[in-house]
């Protein structure tokens, strides 16, 4: 699993309006950092007040109060409405902000001296868009900005904290830019610990198949009676009986996202084909160019190459002959956010002239040199009926705000039909890197005692996959354990997000029967908050050919994309029957009946913050969920659905 980490923001210059008058009565809080983001970043200086932001008032949409309600009455099978997808115009059409909602947030600028004519509102109601001046906005959002300066270099503006006025706060979900910090990968400025310390090269004598000397090609004969160290498809398939043939090619979907400038090589897809997939040699995942994306080979090493090779080795061959299609979003200049493949599936989340801003997301067209000029990509395609993503941020260093706002986004993917799925994270209850949460002052600390949970998956509309292993000495006939191996499973409970109810029972059955040692300044143990993962599949000692070589890697990177595989069959097995996607799959797999269609996972536990972390038990549990899946059970018991 990779990180998304923090970078630049390209500031537009220029000079509008000087300040209105201020007008601050009746202000309240609106959104406010708990901390700054790391003491990596300091404050350099106060913006200069005739700079130019890109103003986004994203408004308070209707309906958005009903989201679990309408979510759950499309994919609770007990719902008479289950299966009854919404179309996008359906979607847009229930939660779009209402006019009193415009009126009144209008009212408020014009009022604050701003020209109506200044005012854009977005293609689907969901923005309201202005350039304001630094000082224009201190003043209607009672805020000071600063630029923040990190000491690797990049600078990135930011206030701390921005009011509204009391009338006008209902209306307004959140404004940017104001007090999130950055969220895409930027070409050469992430973050240090990555897949690369979890992986090691494949040393050991057997299965590796001969040396490679004189130039020849490295391989390795595909066998079952080394799963405990060397992960390949056929252990894959034999672990969680996967024996079906998808037939319904034409019409199934299953996307992996990509950001990049990660990116798998041809080479190394053959590479690996040839040896586990002789039928796939020459395949290459379906493109889906996002905001300029393209699968580039001119950087290559793990770091470039680990996470994409690992997904689409994978996918590919268990879900042969299906193609897979890669959402490879962002160009090489600016890299890309999740908002940015969101934008692209979901036509109702962007706008015509671009929901993102520079502080969140990469911003399109790109005229840097390098860069993807073309106009933004904005419900290009449509949603996949799997979406696998591989790539993750410490919740902590999101906004609920902006957490909130894009998990509802994932529920209204749900609403239309499509799963999906998100890396639980390899540290276990630990961040990325092993980074805590200091519980004094909420700042993320190598020292921190508060664990420190991974955002998409505590949204609760998502499908977070955690990791297994075959312990040493255990072939694929024997149950798992929980990953301890390199990396272990990320699990635990949200900050920021409420428990749904489709795992109120088997979460609050964890926490009584088995009650974890921990205090509430360690994690929210009121049985009130979404936990996760809700499933697992295994994320260790996988053979992946990489830049010319085949070595070893770890991670719920791997244990995603072939949960999402096996949901891909599924699906192919019910289109086949006449029938819809899955879509959101957690209110099924919750239910008591679908028990039996996953092997549950009792060994193992998910250390960290310098604790064991939760231990896996009978029955659903923040290491491993519900367990790891028996597809031709699963598939069955998803075929018979309505
Ligand atoms: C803001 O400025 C940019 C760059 O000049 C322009 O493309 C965009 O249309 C402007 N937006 C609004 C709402 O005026
Ligand atoms: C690719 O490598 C070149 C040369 O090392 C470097 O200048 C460039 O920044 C790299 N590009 C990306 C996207 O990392
Ligand atoms: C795989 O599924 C078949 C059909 O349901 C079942 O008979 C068999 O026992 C399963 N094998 C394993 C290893 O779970
Ligand atoms: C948390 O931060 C406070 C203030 O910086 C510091 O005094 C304390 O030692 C920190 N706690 C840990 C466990 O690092
Ligand atoms: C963390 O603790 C170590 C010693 O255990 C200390 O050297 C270090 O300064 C602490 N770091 C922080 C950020 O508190
Ligand atoms: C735990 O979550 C509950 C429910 O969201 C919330 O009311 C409570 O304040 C949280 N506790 C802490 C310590 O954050
Ligand atoms: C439980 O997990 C540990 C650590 O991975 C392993 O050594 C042990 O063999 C496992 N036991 C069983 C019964 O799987």
């Amino acid at each position: 699993m990779m990180l998304l980490s923090w970078s630049v923001v390209a500031l537009a210059v220029g000079g509008l309006a000087s300040a209105a008058p201020a007008r601050r009565a009746n202000y309240v809080v609106h959104e406010k950092r708990a901390a700054e983001p790391s003491s990596a970043w300091t404050v350099s200086r106060r913006l200069e007040s005739d700079k130019i932001l890109p103003m986004r008032f994203g408004l308070t949409q209707r309906n958005i109060d009903r989201v679990e309600e309408i979510l759950l009455s499309i994919s609770h099978p007990d719902s008479p409405t289950y299966g009854k997808h919404l179309s996008p115009e359906d979607v847009i059409e229930m939660f779009k902000p209402g006019s009193e909602t415009i009126d009144v947030v209008k009212t408020w600028l014009v009022s604050s001296g701003i020209a109506p004519e200044r005012i854009r509102i977005s293609g689907n109601k969901g923005w309201i868009e202005l350039n304001a001046t630094v000082a224009e906005a201190e003043d209607l959002l009672n805020t000071e900005y600063h630029v923040y300066e990190h000491e690797s270099g990049p600078e990135q503006i930011s206030c701390h904290s921005y009011s509204l006025p009391e009338h006008v706060q209902p209306h307004i979900e959140l404004v940017k830019p104001t007090v999130h910090f950055n969220h895409r990968i930027t070409p050469g400025k992430r973050v240090p610990e990555k897949l690369k310390k979890r992986t090691g090269k494949l040393g050991a004598p057997s299965p590796y198949n001969g040396p490679k000397t004189n130039g020849e090609t490295p391989s390795v004969t595909p066998t079952l009676d080394y799963c405990d160290e060397y992960i390949m498809p056929a252990c894959l398939r034999a672990l969680y009986n996967i024996s079906y043939t998808p037939t319904q090619t034409g019409k199934n979907t299953y996307g992996v996202v990509e950001f990049t400038p990660q990116s798998y090589l041809a080479t190394d897809l053959d590479m690996f084909f040839s040896n586990f997939s002789p039928s796939l040699v020459g395949s290459r995942p379906t493109l889906v160019s996002i905001d300029g994306g393209y699968p580039q080979s001119q950087n290559q090493s793990f770091d470039y190459n680990g996470e994409s090779d690992l997904d689409f080795e994978y996918a590919m061959s268990l879900v042969y002959p299906q193609k897979v299609t890669l959402l490879q979003t962002g160009d090489m200049v600016e890299g890309a956010g999740f908002d940015n493949w969101l934008d692209a599936v979901d036509a109702s989340y962007c706008t015509y002239d671009g929901g993102d801003v520079p502080s969140q997301d990469g911003i399109y067209p790109d005229t840097s040199p390098g860069g993807y000029d073309g106009p933004e990509s904005c419900g290009v395609i449509a949603p996949p009926y799997v979406v696998s993503t591989s790539y993750g941020q410490d919740e902590v260093s999101a906004t609920p705000a902006y957490a909130i706002r894009q998990c509802n986004e994932y529920a209204k993917l749900g609403m239309m039909g499509t799963t999906v799925l998100y890396a639980s994270g390899d540290y276990g209850v630990a961040g990325f890197g092993g980074y805590c949460i200091n519980a004094t002052t909420g700042e993320e600390s190598l020292n921190g005692t508060r664990f420190n949970p991974d955002f998409p998956s505590t949204c609760p509309y998502v499908t977070s996959v955690g990791a297994t292993q075959v312990s040493p000495g255990y072939t694929v006939y024997e149950p798992e354990s929980a990953a301890e191996t390199v990396i272990y499973s990320g699990g635990g409970f949200s900050n920021i997000f409420a428990m749904p109810s489709y795992q109120a029972t088997a979460v609050k059955h964890y926490l009584e029967a088995y009650p974890p040692p921990y205090t509430a300044t360690q994690y929210n143990n009121s049985g009130n908050v979404r936990a996760f993962p809700d499933i697992a599949a295994n994320g260790v000692n996988y053979i992946i050919a990489i830049d010319g070589e085949f070595e070893l890697v770890y991670g719920t990177s791997a244990s995603s994309p072939v949960i999402g595989s096996m949901i891909t069959m599924a699906n192919d097995a019910r289109l086949a029957a006449g029938k819809g996607s899955v879509g959101f799959l957690n209110p099924v797999i919750y239910t008591p009946q679908f028990a039996s269609a996953f092997h549950d996972i009792t060994n193992g536990t998910n250390q960290g913050c310098g604790t064991t972390g939760f231990t896996t038990e009978v029955g659903w549990d923040p290491v491993t969920g519900l367990g790891t899946p028996d597809l031709t059970i699963l598939m069955r018991m998803l075929l018979d659905l309505s």
